[in-house]
């Protein structure tokens, strides 16, 4: 009789080794599938969004006009700067637009004129930091002139819809917004490639 239950308590034994087998093969066969599934997927970013900013013929020289893009609270200009510029679209190549908060520690820039008493650089349009006296050359994709930023105001890319005159902010080329990008900030090849034609090149 002891040997029968012997032998049974044994029987049941292999049984819950065979099930806690199974069960630890079955999970570890999920958690495999898991990670291959991690593997494969694909990280992707929404695409920058498409926003009119103004129709070229509210557009006057040197009157910058202020828009958000690419959040709604972050601030931008659009200027004509009546002269043709890299980057610049229109007819005259001279409409730009950039990103207003400096790159040293996110003030906000003014733009003066080329003629503005306050602007130290005569004769080029530029764009001020109050907060620790950074210039930026409007004519030039918003390139450091003087004080702290080490990177350039980013630079938004404009389309003019030739038909309604409609102008729209489509993406931002680097740097990033406010960001602390290596120096130089113009080493992304898509510097060279802006408003659809060769521009710059002299770096
Ligand atoms: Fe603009 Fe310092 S925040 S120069």
């Amino acid at each position: 009789m002891a040997k029968e239950k012997s032998s049974i308590d044994e029987n049941r034994r292999t049984a819950l080794k065979i099930i806690t087998a199974a069960s630890v093969a079955a999970c570890f066969a999920s958690f495999l599938n898991v990670l291959k599934s991690l593997g494969t997927a694909q990280i992707s970013f929404p695409p920058w969004p498409r926003v009119k900013v103004i129709n070229i013929k509210d557009l006057k020289v040197g009157e910058p006009v202020q828009f958000n893009y690419p959040l709604e609270e972050t601030p931008a200009i659009i200027i004509k700067l009546g002269k043709p510029v890299p980057g610049g679209i229109g007819p005259d190549k001279d409409i730009v637009a950039y990103n207003i908060i400096c790159q040293h520690l996110g003030c906000i820039v003014r733009f003066y004129k080329a003629d503005d008493p306050e602007n130290i650089y005569k004769g080029k349009n530029v764009l001020y930091c109050p907060c620790h006296g950074g210039w930026y050359d409007a004519e030039d994709r918003a390139r450091v002139l003087a004080g702290p930023p080490l990177c350039e105001l980013p630079m938004v890319k404009l389309e003019l819809d030739e038909e309604t005159g409609d102008i729209y902010a489509v993406e931002m080329l680097p740097p990033a917004i406010f960001g602390k990008g290596p120096t130089p900030c113009h080493s992304d090849p898509r510097w060279d490639l802006i408003g659809g034609e060769l521009v710059g090149g002299e770096e």
